[in-house]
């Protein structure tokens, strides 16, 4: 039976978009897979399957037949909000080689804090020799909010470098060499006990704002911040005012409210923060590609769908 098209869905470039549908093609030899402008009413209107990158909420509403939508990212925080209540399933992206990708962004960052760069940049502004104490990673203790697919390769690859890890989920986890949490108290303690707290928690109308200034008062006086997650977790005036009075030493910001970080805001030139353009784990194009046609071939042979997002939960 000839199977209907699938749409490709996105805000991307012309370029990026070129690109992303030759390798889904080729990737897909017996599919047909289309720009949702270049597809007829009649096409439209058979679509089960659309593969998105940030598109236009309106533009999946002239899809009535959908059965589900793979997004070609990991976060799906905007999709899951601005879709309310969509008839149709929200599959973000799995990929254990973006998994590989965040967990060496987070041990680099986390050696960055570890060893002091930040004021050793300072220092050479300054020209000023001044050797530093040189902790052991055995003595560094490193808390991450979130243990789903990026935060647990995350922890196991800190604790494989020597550091002291946990973390914390909404459920109980098990990972080993990490010390795990949940629930209201587990956070507590692992923020009294975290000299530099990561975070890899999806945006949800639970975790919005959560990192404000009752959170970081709980860390231990000096500690550092990597926000990899999405920005509005953190409140970005308590973060200034938790930076300003010494209580954080500085933060790592690859997420922010607004993206890219406008012009005016305060965060690029705080002496304390340090900017990176939401690098820490882009989707790689050829393992994403495969993830996403192993997950349509699936479907297509046996009618299984992916795991889907619970919208309730928001992740
Ligand atoms: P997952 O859904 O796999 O994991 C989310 C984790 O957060 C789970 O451990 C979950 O707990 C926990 N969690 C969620 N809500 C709560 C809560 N209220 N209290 C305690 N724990 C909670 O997500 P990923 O690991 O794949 O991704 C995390 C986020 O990383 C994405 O949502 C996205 O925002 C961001 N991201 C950033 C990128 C970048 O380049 N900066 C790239 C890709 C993603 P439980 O396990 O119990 O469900
Ligand atoms: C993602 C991201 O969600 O890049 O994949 O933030």
């Amino acid at each position: 039976m000839l199977q209907p098209p699938i749409a490709f869905i996105s805000q991307l470039s012309a370029q990026d978009q070129q690109c992303w549908l030759e390798q889904l093609r080729a990737a897909l030899p017996g599919e047909q897979i289309l720009p949702a402008q270049a597809m007829s009413a009649e096409q439209r209107s058979h679509c089960d399957i659309a593969i998105v990158a940030n598109p236009d909420p309106a533009e999946l509403r002239r899809f009535p037949a959908l059965q589900w939508i793979q997004s070609l990212w990991a976060g799906v925080e905007r999709l899951v909000a601005e879709l309310d209540n969509p008839p149709f399933n929200i599959v973000r992206l799995v990929d254990p080689y973006l998994a590989q990708t965040m967990a060496e962004a987070v041990l680099a960052w986390t050696l960055y804090l570890h060893r002091d760069m930040p004021a050793y940049a300072r220092q050479q502004q300054q020209k000023h020799w001044q050797q530093l104490p040189c902790i052991p990673a055995s003595q560094r203790s490193v808390g991450i909010l979130g243990l789903g697919e990026l935060g647990r390769l995350s922890a196991q690859r800190l604790a494989d470098n020597g550091f002291i890890v946990s973390g914390w989920s909404r459920s109980p986890k098990q990972i080993p060499g990490v010390t795990c949490y949940d629930g209201d108290p587990g956070l507590k303690t692992l923020l009294a006990e975290s000299q530099i707290l990561i975070c890899l928690l999806p945006l949800t109308q639970q975790t919005r704002g959560m990192i404000d200034t009752g959170t970081l008062a709980r860390l231990p006086r000096g500690a550092s911040l990597i926000n990899f997650a999405r920005g509005p977790l953190v409140r970005s005036t308590d973060l200034l005012d938790a930076l300003h009075s010494g209580q954080l030493s500085h933060a790592v910001l690859d997420v922010f409210d607004q993206e890219p970080l406008p012009p005016d805001s305060p965060l690029w030139q705080h002496p304390k923060i340090t900017v990176l353009p939401h690098i820490s784990a882009p989707t790689p194009m050829e393992s994403a590609t495969r993830v996403v046609a192993a997950n349509i071939r699936r479907y297509r042979q046996s009618g299984e769908q992916p795991a889907a997002v619970d919208t309730r939960r928001g992740y």
